[in-house]
């Protein structure tokens, strides 16, 4: 067993670090204020392989594997949470056509993806009327000669303004088939019928884009659903296995931008004649934080472990990932908090970033499967193990 990442895993780490504290830092809070998508950000993370990390070269994508996209988005998050859960979901979206998707889908959407071209990914499950229980959406798509009639909404859709490509799952068969009638498509946002609404107003991520994709009878070609009639739900399952995995490395970025953040404010705050680094209060928060920190980093290298290993064998990860994936996120919550802790009322302001890491931090232990339903996943599967 070795801890220590790899000479390729050092070079990704290096090379996420400087464009993220070079490029993206230097912006985030602007984003967070004024809620701008930073396209330019994704054309210039593509050019740089990080759009596509786990996607083949022959796609376009730079095959650096799992373990490279958590260190890579770490990196991104700790800059910007706002860019990276962007970087995330594209990254998702571009593995889950390379897995499920035809020699013509991958090559008509994958490079576009990986290079920026197309923007961003984004990943359409939920809907107003079914969130934690994903088998219940209403969308459906009714098979039309050589398209299919899609008619439904699609809510809490990151990047959907500005994708290029959507997964969008939608029930072909019968309401009562549950997961089983459940198929998913490729969305082109061209497509007649295919529109967006106005985007979220959100308490954080506030750079990335959230909307509601509203579908009234928009005509899919038949060449754009992603794998067989029915497994959709399936393919939906697959896909967050992985986004859970990042969704925690993002978390880590965030826990340790705060957790910076706060040290270095406690070696420079002085309060009763010293600075409050030498407090043990304050010690005790800061150790918490970095023993914290790296238990959810082993969590999350852990899973992407599994997973990398897992590729091409169809092996699921599902535990690991979502027990990651709760440990992760639910630390950075309780990171953020304590960093805004020590920096007192200056941390309640804008002056600092750490209210912001609080704010982006929040989401995380909610999408991509909530907190409660990271905890099903895994006492199901404990259970499993042992029936
Ligand atoms: N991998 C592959 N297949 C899976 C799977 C997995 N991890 N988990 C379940 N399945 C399969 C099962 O094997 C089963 O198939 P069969 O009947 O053929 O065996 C089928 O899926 C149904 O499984 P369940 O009976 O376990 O399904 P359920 O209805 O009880 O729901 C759930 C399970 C875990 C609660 C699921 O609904 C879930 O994950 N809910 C949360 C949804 C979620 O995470 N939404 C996030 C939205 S996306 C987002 O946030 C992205 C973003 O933009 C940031």
């Amino acid at each position: 067993m070795d801890f220590e990442l790899t000479e390729e895993l050092e070079a990704v780490r290096g090379l996420a670090r400087d464009v993220a504290q070079r490029e993206l830092a230097p912006q985030a809070a602007e984003l967070d204020r004024t809620e701008r998508f930073p396209v330019e950000s994704f054309q210039r993370l593509g050019e740089l392989g990080l759009l596509g990390v786990n996607v083949p070269e022959h796609f376009g994508g730079s095959e650096m594997g799992v373990i490279a996209l958590t260190v890579a988005l770490e990196e991104v998050a700790a800059a910007c949470a706002s860019t990276a859960v962007t970087m995330s979901v594209t990254n998702m979206v571009g593995e889950t056509i390379c897995r499920f998707g035809n020699d013509e889908q991958k090559t008509r959407f994958v490079p576009g993806l990986t290079s920026g071209a197309l923007v961003a990914g984004a990943f359409c499950l939920s809907e107003p009327g079914s969130g934690s229980d994903a088998a219940a959406m209403s969308t459906t798509a009714r098979r039309d000669g050589d398209d299919y009639i899609l008619n439904g909404t699609k809510a809490w859709i990151t990047s959907g303004a500005h994708a290029g490509v959507l997964i969008c799952m939608a029930r072909t068969g019968a309401a009562d088939a549950g997961h089983r009638g459940i198929s998913a498509f490729l969305l082109e946002p061209g497509m007649a019928g295919f529109s967006t609404g106005k985007p979220e107003d959100k308490c954080g991520l506030r750079g990335s884009n959230t909307v509601s994709v509203i579908l009234e009878d928009c005509r899919v070609p038949a060449a754009n659903r992603l794998g067989e009639e029915g497994i959709g739900f399936g393919i939906a399952m697959t896909a967050l296995d992985g986004g859970r995995i990042t969704i925690g490395s993002m978390a880590n970025g965030i826990a340790r931008a705060a957790g910076e953040q706060a040290a270095s404010y406690a070696l420079e705050r002085k309060q009763f004649g010293k600075p409050i680094a030498e407090f043990q209060a304050i010690q005790h928060k800061l150790a918490d934080m970095a023993t914290e920190l790296e238990a959810s980093r082993l969590l999350v290298r852990r899973a992407a472990w599994l997973k990398e290993r897992a590729t091409g064998s169809g092996q699921r990860f599902t535990r690991q990932a979502a027990m990651a994936k709760v440990y992760a996120t639910e630390n950075a919550k309780r990171a953020t908090e304590e960093a805004v802790q020590i920096l007192g009322g200056y941390g309640y302001t804008r002056e600092y970033p750490v209210e912001r890491y609080m704010r982006d931090a929040r989401v995380t232990t909610i999408f991509e499967g909530t907190t409660e339903i990271q905890k099903i996943v895994i006492a199901r599967e404990i259970l499993k193990s042992i029936a």
